[in-house]
């Protein structure tokens, strides 16, 4: 049940910091904190190139990992939209692997896109949330996200466990192929170990998202801008915006927005950056002020460093426990759900079952 919670999508985002415990403890020792990984259908220090293939947010969930295994494990990674992957044909190398990343397991496109990649030799390990479910049957390897029945069909605990499974494969890859020093890997560990005590923190007062959504409940558009490993998670926002509430709004990477969509800029198109202090906060912080010189309204999720500087000419500024770049993706995801959540309850839509999707998509 439902418990104390108006819908299932509240009670399962305040399980972010549970699932998320969960689900790294699976792949990293909390007392050595290292990444110790499951055995795997391919080597990770032999492997060419790894392809992600998936839909909806667990293929942006894929493309955070992307930023990630690049960074940390300098592995050539490709991620794709799985109905796209199909008729797209790229080269495939001999040994590469193949990572599908999926809730339910069951989704058709993805499963298809599994086959395929599949019949062209490369390795595939799943990502997946339903131990039992088909992608599991027809991978040579799974990793579990530990994140529990999710029933609200937007995916929110699940998305961030895909997340906290994805940093982990990285380090853990990074760690076999020696791209990653030992100390980093234990730096970077135990940020990703103190996200679930941050998730909680962030959980606890949503009033300042719930004065957020009230004014995005009011616009026909909204804007979500970020860079680097932010970027997806802007893309994330706006999906779940657009599902949740029917506001139309989209996902920008920052540096793009000057070679187009700077011309939507207006007060009426509220702006969502995620703008975390780190070595990409000046360029985004940049890109904010042009948005905002041409009388876009910024509203930006940043922490107590970037917040000095974003306040200069944002509208407003909400500040996020102060974290490790390399975690930041994780714990941005969280407000932005938070976000199309309030703002779907304010304009009474159907939190749980909006109009036109499914749960789990088994046709393509
Ligand atoms: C968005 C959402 C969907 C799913 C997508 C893939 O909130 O929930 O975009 O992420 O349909 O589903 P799975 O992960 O079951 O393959």
């Amino acid at each position: 049940g439902k418990g104390n919670y108006r819908h299932f999508m509240e009670k399962e985002l305040h399980e972010h910091p549970v699932v998320l415990g969960d689900t790294l403890r699976q792949y990293i020792d909390p007392a050595s904190r290292a990444v110790a990984l499951p055995e795997l259908p391919f080597d990770p220090v032999a492997v060419p190139k790894i392809s992600f293939s998936a839909c909806g947010s667990a293929y942006l969930a894929a493309q955070v990992g992307r930023y990630w295994i690049e960074q940390v494990a300098r592995i050539p990674v490709d991620a794709d939209i799985a109905s796209e992957l199909r008729y797209r044909d790229p080269p495939l190398p001999e040994g590469g692997a193949a990572l599908l990343v999926s809730q339910s397991g069951e989704t058709a496109d993805t499963l298809a896109a599994l086959r395929l990649l599949r019949e062209r030799g490369q390795r595939v390990l799943s990502v997946v949330n339903v131990a039992e479910s088909s992608m599991a049957r027809e991978s040579h390897g799974t990793v579990l996200t530990v994140a529990g029945p999710e029933i609200g069909v937007a995916s929110t605990k699940a998305f961030t466990a895909q997340l906290a499974v994805l940093a982990s494969l990285a380090l853990g890859f990074g760690r076999a192929r020696g791209t990653l020093a030992p100390a980093e890997e234990a730096r970077l560990t135990a940020a990703l170990l103190e996200v679930p005590a941050h998730a909680a923190a962030l959980l606890e007062d949503s009033s300042e998202i719930l004065e957020l959504a009230r004014e995005v409940a009011q616009a026909r558009d909204v804007l979500f801008l970020g860079r680097g490993s932010l970027y997806p998670i802007a893309l994330e926002g706006a999906l779940k915006l657009k599902e949740l509430s029917y506001i139309h709004a989209e996902g920008y990477a920052a540096g793009e927005m000057k070679h187009g969509p700077i011309a939507l800029i207006d007060p009426a198109v509220p702006v969502i950056a995620l703008c975390p202090s780190g070595p990409l906060f000046e360029k985004t912080a940049s890109n904010l002020q042009e948005a905002a010189a041409r009388g876009g309204r910024i509203m930006a999720f940043t922490d107590a460093a970037g917040a000095p500087a974003l306040r200069r000419f944002a509208e407003r500024v909400v500040v996020l426990p102060a974290v490790d770049p390399f975690v930041a993706p994780i714990l941005h995801a969280i407000p932005v759900q938070l976000l199309a959540y309030h703002v779907a309850v304010l304009k009474g839509t159907d939190v749980d079952q909006p109009r036109n999707l499914a749960k789990a998509v088994t046709v393509e």
